[in-house]
């Protein structure tokens, strides 16, 4: 086994060199998930903005749907496996508490022994990745990062729960990060707030479960994924502004400079307010994606700017906001220039 040792030298600039995505096969339409809900297509889609989403099945996991997106941003990066230093991989929903995922992505992709951990930090988990790999690299730790966002949330959300079973849907992204000749990822702006950790939450521990299944046995009910859906709406649409205009400001730039903006695709509503308030130049991009994948999580920054690449709503290139926020509390933001994806 090679050791891996730090490079000397950092780079004074970050950029994103390449982009990949996976969405699973399988598209879930409003009316399916709306029948144990007591719910409708017209309320999913006027309350969230979500038309369609997508489930994994079968051999869709958190490792194989992370390797194919990582497939597709060494591609694009025109970066050989072998070449990252370090894989940093987003998720909520990876079933075991030990070992990571990351380890196991990163031998399915051929690199051999890099290293390769999971990041926990909610929905914001894709950001606070970016923040890591950039100072990996700053720091000359590492040249190139591989950085994935995966989850595979229909795994973890009730079917029967009104407040989550239409909202989530399963995906993966990934790009890689290394050292460029100009700032292509600004300064992350992030926080946390542990006051509010009950907002998004496991409804309740592992220890919690095997307790109750030895008392109650088959009729012990699982943990599932909890959301207080009002107040995360109301902190989420309100109360990232300045988070988004610190961001803005720390990458030298004004909203009405930003070519595109990404925010973490959690509510439909959420998005547009948070647009509004930002007050962005009318030829900006505003990601969409939530319409049809759903609330990806750590996945959902990463599909979304595929998405807008895709359909010619952004190039290459482009400034653009990235804001992501959920559990935890937490949240983090920078300012990119958009990658190669194809
Ligand atoms: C979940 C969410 C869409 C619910 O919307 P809301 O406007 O807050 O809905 P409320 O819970 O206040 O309920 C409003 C009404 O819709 C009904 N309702 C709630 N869930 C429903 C559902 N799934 N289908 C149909 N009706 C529903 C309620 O019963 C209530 O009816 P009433 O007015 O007759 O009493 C919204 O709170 C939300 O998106 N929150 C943020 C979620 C999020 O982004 N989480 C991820 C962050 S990472």
């Amino acid at each position: 086994m090679a050791a891996r040792l730090a490079h000397i030298t950092g780079s004074e600039h970050t950029a994103l060199l390449g982009l990949g995505v996976y969405r699973p096969q399988r598209i879930v339409t409003n009316d399916e998930v709306a029948g144990p809900i007591d719910s409708s297509d017209e309320w999913i889609r006027t309350r969230s903005g979500i038309h369609t989403r997508r489930f994994a099945t079968g051999s869709e996991t958190v490792v194989t749907m992370s390797t194919e997106a990582a497939r597709g941003a060494l591609r694009s990066a025109r970066i050989e496996a072998e070449q990252i230093d370090c894989v940093v991989l987003a998720t909520s929903t990876w079933p075991l508490l030990t070992p990571a995922a990351a380890p196991q992505v990163a031998t399915a992709l051929g690199m051999g022994h890099p290293p390769a951990f999971d990041l926990s930090a909610g929905c914001a988990g894709f950001c606070h990745g970016l923040a890591v790999a950039s100072d990996l690299i700053k720091g000359g730790t590492a040249r190139h990062v591989l950085v994935i966002g995966v989850e595979l949330l229909s795994a973890t959300v009730n079917p029967a729960d009104r407040a989550t079973a239409f909202l989530f849907g399963d995906g993966a992204g990934a790009v890689v990060v290394g050292p460029a000749s100009e700032p292509g990822i600004g300064p992350t702006v992030w926080g946390s707030d542990g006051t509010q950790h009950h907002a998004i939450r496991q409804d309740k521990n592992w220890v919690e479960f095997f307790a109750e299944f030895d008392e109650r046995g088959a009729e012990a009910v699982r943990p599932w994924l909890a959301m207080e859906g009002t107040a995360v709406f109301r902190w989420a649409a309100h109360s990232l502004k300045q988070v988004c205009l610190d961001a803005i400001g720390a990458a030298g730039l004004r909203p009405g400079d930003l070519e595109a903006m990404i925010p973490h695709q959690a509510n439909g509503r959420i998005i547009e307010i948070m647009a509004r308030e930002l007050d962005l130049s009318p030829s900006c991009a505003l990601a969409g994606d939530i319409e049809e994948a759903g609330n990806t999580s750590a996945a959902s920054i990463p599909l979304a700017m595929e998405a807008l690449l895709r359909k010619g709503d952004a190039k290459p290139g482009a400034d653009a906001l990235l804001v992501a926020f959920g559990a935890g509390l937490s949240w983090a933001a920078q300012v990119v220039k958009l990658p190669n994806w194809q």
